[in-house]
């Protein structure tokens, strides 16, 4: 059956019918309006409900240098046997946003190497432009040493330092800051090519640009952190040690996570859609029909834990409470401590009172760290039920390989976060395996994403171009062959009239 019929050279009759209703649409005036008129066939599709939306193809039709969804010749459809290009947000943005999501992934290790060196407050300045480069000469060296002289860490803590050791910690951080401007770089360039190339669907033009405005942000957020670690007034108080604020250092470090996730399920959405249209992706891993629901909002939520779990671990990092209660689980003589400590009156006093209580949750190191170890195992509990009840025959008969598979991925990271985490403790912080146990956070966080993306139903566009081979070679033409833009239409299919 000839659902679609366009003219052969020479011939000026093109016409088309609909896939579904099998009436004969408008004879298409130009391609563009040919196009339209498989839209229309996918509004008969969405009355049937299956999905498709109009705005989601026709944004991405006149913009670029050529349109998809247009025929050439009835006889080619026939042997087409190809899979079919989805139109939208192209497949390489995917491979793109996968890539830089490493490298968050990457900065991230970084960071927290920079951290666990004592290495993040030895660049005194923020240039995001000059400061691409590090010192070149003896001299430059010896200025930037002169900087970190004035600094209240070499004042309180480093005042041994020699000019050999400062190059090494200049260098880890200098490492960190590089890495974000090649991220920048990295990011923008190609976003900007991709929105003019029109190889972005609308809405992912605003999901990147947010993007984009999140690593400016985040470039901001690390140099706030460090500005705190700077401030002269610390030397002024008795005891107190030099370090950047624990608030901003958790900001700096759930902006971090907020990128990688927002990059990471971008990522594996837009390939998961391709695969789902080319026929890649088996009809089981369409989850929607499967009333997983439930089963996704779960992982929806644990999801969630460990981002605060994660948020917490940054205030045990910022407080430097590994370095206290160096057991586990006791705390002392219990596993919880008393209550006289966990809310104490010295981490109570606010600037209008003295009775903010609450105050204890992020500036107490006790209560930091009990409340890390208590969100860490309400965590652990809740990946491993999740993982677990995978395994029931009911979720085993209805659940995608690839969430069963990724599930146990998930209960493997989260056994190992634990394992690192008290080691971590026990061992009082040690530089790589505290790195480690930061750096597990985000393997597990992406083996949770992970789960919700293969959960995730196919957008109506993918479902819709899924749905056209089956039911025609000619439609899955339409959404393969490539013709140029109106103003170029070869004169075999210029309109007739
Ligand atoms: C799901 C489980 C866990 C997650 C997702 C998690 C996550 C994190 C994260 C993201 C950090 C911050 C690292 C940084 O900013 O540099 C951290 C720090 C820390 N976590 Fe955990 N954690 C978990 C379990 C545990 C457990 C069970 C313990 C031990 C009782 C533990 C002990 C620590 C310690 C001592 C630190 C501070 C390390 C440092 O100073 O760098 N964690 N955690």
């Amino acid at each position: 059956m000839t659902y679609l019929k366009c003219p052969a050279p020479g011939d000026q009759t093109a016409q088309i019918v609909c896939a579904v209703c099998h009436e004969e649409l408008v004879r298409p005036r130009s391609v563009v309006q040919a196009a339209v008129a498989v839209v229309h066939c996918s509004k008969d599709i969405v009355k049937g409900g299956i999905g498709g939306r109009v705005e989601a193809i026709r944004p991405s039709l006149p913009q670029g240098p050529s349109l998809q969804l247009i025929s050439t010749s009835t006889r080619s459809y026939a042997s087409e046997a190809a899979p079919t290009t989805l139109p939208g947000t192209s497949r390489v943005v995917g491979f793109w946003l996968l890539g830089c999501s490493a490298l968050v992934f990457a900065i991230v290790v970084v960071g927290g190497i920079t951290r666990l060196t004592e290495s993040g407050l030895s660049i005194t300045e923020w240039k995001p432009v000059t400061g691409v480069w590090w010192p070149g000469s003896e001299e430059e060296w010896m200025e930037e040493f002169t900087k970190y002289k004035q600094s209240p860490e070499f004042k309180m803590l480093n005042s041994s330092i020699d000019l050999e050791n400062f190059k090494r910690i200049y260098y880890m951080e200098w490492l960190h800051r590089i890495l974000g401007r090649v991220l920048g770089v990295a990011f923008v360039l190609p976003a900007i090519y991709f929105t003019a190339r029109g190889k972005l669907a609308r809405k992912d033009i605003w999901r990147v640009g947010g993007l984009s405005l999140l690593i400016g942000f985040q470039g901001f957020l690390g140099w706030y952190m460090v500005k705190s670690g700077l401030d002269e007034s610390i030397t002024q108080v008795p005891g107190a040690v030099p370090r950047v604020s624990q608030y901003r250092l958790a900001a700096h470090l759930g902006a971090a996570f907020t990128l990688y996730a927002g990059m990471f399920a971008m990522a594996l959405r837009i390939l998961r859609d391709h695969k789902f249209a080319r026929g890649t992706l088996d009809l089981k891993s369409f989850a929607g029909t499967t009333g997983l629901a439930p089963f996704r909002r779960y992982a929806g939520i644990v999801t969630g834990m460990v981002f605060i779990t994660a948020l917490s671990g940054a205030f045990v990092a910022g407080l430097d409470a590994g370095l206290i209660y160096n057991e586990f689980p006791y705390m002392g003589e219990n596993i919880v401590p008393p209550v006289n400590e966990l809310l104490s009156s010295d981490y109570a006093k606010g600037v209008n009172s003295d009775n903010q209580y609450w105050r204890n949750v992020f500036e107490n190191p006790t209560t930091v760290q009990f409340d890390h170890r208590l969100l860490a195992t309400l965590t652990y509990v809740a990946t491993t039920s999740l993982a677990l009840a995978s395994l029931h025959p009911n979720a085993r008969r209805i659940l995608p390989t690839s969430t069963k598979r990724l599930l146990m991925g998930a209960l493997v990271a989260v056994n190992a976060q634990v394992v690192l985490g008290i080691s971590t403790l026990l061992m009082l912080v040690p530089v790589h395996l505290a790195a480690t146990h930061q750096a597990g956070s985000v393997i597990l966080l992406t083996t949770l994403l992970g789960v919700l993306s293969s959960l995730r139903k196919p957008s109506q566009l993918a479902q819709l171009a899924r749905r056209i081979p089956s039911e025609s070679h000619a439609l899955r033409a339409t959404l393969q062959k490539k013709i140029p833009v109106p103003g170029h239409i070869p004169a075999a299919i210029q309109p007739s009239a």
